[in-house]
Formats: structure tokens, sequence, C-alpha cells
């Protein structure tokens, strides 16, 4: 077999992952959801998630994928057995289902940087209260821009990993962190601040039910790219030398601020403009493309400029994971069934933009297939009822299954000698007892344990 690419520089992983896990998922998923769900108690729930289960699964994926340098499906079968790759082939169904509607809410961010260009020349105009449902409404223009936005993930990918995942995610993740750190700066001189720290970080866990625990848990599957073996492909293009933990750290400390950051750019203009929390209430999904807008153009010095930019960049965050999210397949035609890279990008994108027709048209523009609904009141439509599939339930019970065969199957060898977590005198790092202890119990625990308690609370009410 030939070696297998590997990132080219030393943080060539810590970039393309960051840029997997930075995406709408923290800048625009995040804020609406914790919007929905009164704040406080979701984001402990969430922050209680991220560190006892992502950052565990974090490592295990990694390290899985680094140890057999493979994509998921053949990693597991390596590592577990037949048995075992079926988590890989969940993972790449996820895939499928993630990437079908990603793509279409990665579409607006091309509109949104349009609307900025123009209103950065001739001045601002605030939308009226419909246009926003209109344009989602738009069937073609919705078709036309998810389809551009699946092509240009299929461009990157075609490229390859070092000349295009990690190239392209090189000069991107550092200009969205620099932009994003001023619009954080500048909203705090605003009168809304007071009330944002107030809703995000004052629980009342009374107004918390399972499904928003549930909820919670799944988005930090979501928004750290875990439970569908993204980490684990990612994980299979790093070096040897890599310290899988605190890339790992990297990634998850990373991919949180950017979310806290985008609640508190976004709560506090709804906190301090009268009249902007009524038009939110309509339309939450709407957020980062509604709210945002007014608040550079009316409130932030320079506003206008960074407008277009921000835009552009929300853009290529989608698109660094959108990225990874194809990869997973990609690299699973490229891996087990020995296709060529071009092929298995174009075949791969292609039956993806499948699943991104029915998203597209989902939103309005077919009745049928926005009313649809499995998930009842607030998830109808294919597209909503796709991202809660994926998000809180397919993602977390392929992360469970990863839990129990990294905790419990694998090889203890295979993590002590991935993870090189020992001190000198030959006794494990904290780290390593930490990983060990979540990995084992409490983060398969808690899963199972809300999934159940879901489940039974539904058959019951
Ligand atoms: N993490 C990304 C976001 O927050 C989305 C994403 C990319 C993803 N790759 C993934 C989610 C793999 C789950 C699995 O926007």
């Amino acid at each position: 077999m030939a070696t297998r690419e590997n990132w080219g520089t030393k943080i060539g992983f810590i970039i393309a992952a960051t840029g997997s896990a930075v995406g709408l998922g923290n800048l625009w998923k995040f804020p609406y959801i914790t919007w929905h769900n009164n704040g406080g108690a979701f984001v402990i729930i969430y922050l209680i998630s991220v560190v006892l289960i992502g950052w565990p699964i974090m490592m295990a994926e990694i390290m899985i994928g680094r140890k057999t340098q493979e994509s998921p499906v053949p990693a597991l079968e390596i590592l577990g057995g037949k048995k075992w790759s079926i988590v890989g082939w969940l993972g790449v169904l996820t895939g499928f289902v993630i990437l079908g509607y990603y793509t279409v809410i990665a579409g607006w961010t091309i509109t949104s940087f349009i609307s900025c260009i123009k209103w950065s020349f001739s001045g601002y105009v605030s939308p009226s209260d419909d246009a926003f449902g209109k344009f989602i409404g738009n069937g073609p223009l919705q078709l036309l821009l998810s389809f551009l936005f699946m092509t240009a993930t299929a461009l990157i990918i075609w490229k390859g990993v070092k000349n295009g995942i990690e190239k392209s995610t090189r000069i991107l993740m550092p200009v969205l962190f620099a932009i994003l750190i001023y619009l954080v700066v500048m909203v705090l001189f605003l009168p809304g601040r007071t009330e944002t720290f107030k809703f995000l970080f004052n629980p009342n866990f009374a107004e918390l039910p399972w499904e928003g625990v549930l909820e919670a848990i799944g988005h930090a599957f979501f928004t750290l790219s875990l439970g569908m073996g993204a980490m684990i492909t990612y994980g299979s293009y790093m070096n040897k030398q890599e310290s899988i933990s605190r890339s790992a750290s990297m990634v998850v400390f990373l991919d949180t601020f950017v979310a806290i950051c985008a609640c508190i750019i976004m709560y506090t203009i709804i906190f301090s403009a009268p009249g902007v929390k009524e038009s939110i209430s309509g339309s939450t999904v709407g957020m980062l493309f509604i709210t945002l807008p007014h608040l550079l153009y009316t409130y932030i010095p320079f506003g206008a400029t960074i407008a277009p930019i921000f835009y552009i960049l929300v853009a290529f965050a989608a698109l660094s994971s959108t990225i990874s999210l194809l990869e997973v397949i990609v690299a699973l035609l490229i891996d087990k069934l020995n296709m060529p890279r071009h092929k298995a990008t174009f075949l791969g994108a292609f039956a993806a933009y499948f699943v991104s027709i029915l998203s597209a048209l989902s939103l309005g523009a077919v009745p049928f297939l926005s009313n649809w609904s499995v998930f009842g009141p607030g998830k109808e439509g294919i597209l909503s009822t796709l991202d809660h599939l994926a998000a809180n339930w397919m993602l977390p019970i392929g992360g469970f299954f990863i839990t129990i065969f990294v905790g419990w199957r694998l090889d203890k060898n295979i993590t002590e000698s991935e993870l090189r977590l020992t001190n000198p005198d030959g006794t494990f790092k904290l780290t390593y007892k930490l990983f060990r202890f979540f990995i084992r119990f409490t983060a398969p625990l808690a899963i199972l344990a809300v999934i159940l308690a879901v489940i039974f609370g539904k058959d019951f009410s």
C-alpha cells in the first residue's frame, strides 16, 4: 500500500479539524437553539457535554484514525472486526444526511455576502419582515445556492488533503478568529451586554426538559464534528509524532470559544436594539442572516467594511465543515473500492446533492416536503427533520458506540501507545486517567441515560 497522505505542517491537523468543527453549528445553529432553550441551563449542559463527552470522543476518534491510517469503515474493521465496521457505515450515512441540509444553509451565506456588498456601497436598507421567508421559499434559488456550495466543496476535496483542505483552512481560520474577536469587543460597548450575560450564564434548570438535554448533547457532537468518523478520517492523515490529547483539547477549546462568541455577538444586539427582539421571534433560524447584518450596519464602527468580509468568512467556515463531511464519504470510496480520488469526489458529491434537493425545496417551495413532520411542532420539513435526526439521534448513537469500542473493546496497549500519556517514571498522567474514566463510564452512561429518558418520556406522555 502506498503511504497515506499526511498533513503537510505541524499544525495541519489542528487547523483542518478546527475548520471542520467551527462552522454553521457555531455561528448559525448554536445561537438559535440556545435562544429556543432559554439560555443558561442549556449552555451549562452543553459545556458539560463538551468536556465529559466531546473531548474524550474527540481523542478516541483521532486515535482510531491515526493508529490505522484508514477511514472509519476499514479502520473499525481492522481494529474490531466486521461487526464494528457497521459503526463506520452508520457514519457515512450520517454524512449524507448532514451534508444534504448543511449545503442549503451554507448557500444562504452566499446571498448574505452579495447583499452586504450591495449595502456597503449604496447604504443599508433594513429588509422587510417577510423577506427572509420569501427567500428561503424560493425553490430554484435554493437549489442553485446549494448546488454552488456542493460544487465548491467537491473542488477542494478534489485537490486532496494537503493542497486542498489544509491550504485553504490555514488562511481562512485565523482571519475568521480575528473578525470574531473584533465583533465581540465592539458589542461589549452596547447596553445589551448585561442582559446577554445573564441570559447565557444564569441557569434555570426548571426550564430545560429532557429533549433540551438531548439537544445539548447532540449539539456537542455536531459542533465538534463527532459521532460519524470525520475525526477518524482527519486523524488518519495525522503524523505519528503529534500529540493527540493536545490537538483534541485545542480543537475543543477553539470550537467552544467561537460558539460562545457567536452568542455574545448576536444576543447583545438583540437585547440592545429596539424591535430586533420581536422580529427575531418570528424566525430564529434567520438570526445569523437577519440580526447580524442589522448589527453590523447600524452599530459597529467599520461595520460596512467588515460585513462582506464576515459573510465570506462564514461561507468559508461552512466550507471547511462541508469538506470534512464529504471527505468521509470520499475516503470510504477510495479506501474501500480503490477508486481514484477524482472519481470518488464526483460520485460522492453527486449522491449527496440528491439529499440537498429535498432539503432545498422543504423551506416553503414544495408544501409536501415543507410540512413533512416526524419530530413534531417546530421541526416540520425535510431540512429540520434531517437536522434533528442527525444531530440528536444519529451522532449520539454513533458516538456511544465509539465510547464502547475504545473504552471496552480496544486493546488497552493501543490506547496507551497512541496517546503516550505516561510520566517518565511509568505512571499515567492525569489527562490519561481522566480520558479513560470519561470514555468508559461518564460518556457512554450519560448518552445512554439521556436517550432512554427521551424515548421513555415520549412513550408515556
Ligand atoms: N461541526 C460542523 C459545524 O459545527 C459541522 C460538521 C462538519 C459536522 N463535519 C461534521 C458535524 C461531522 C458532524 C459530523 O458546523
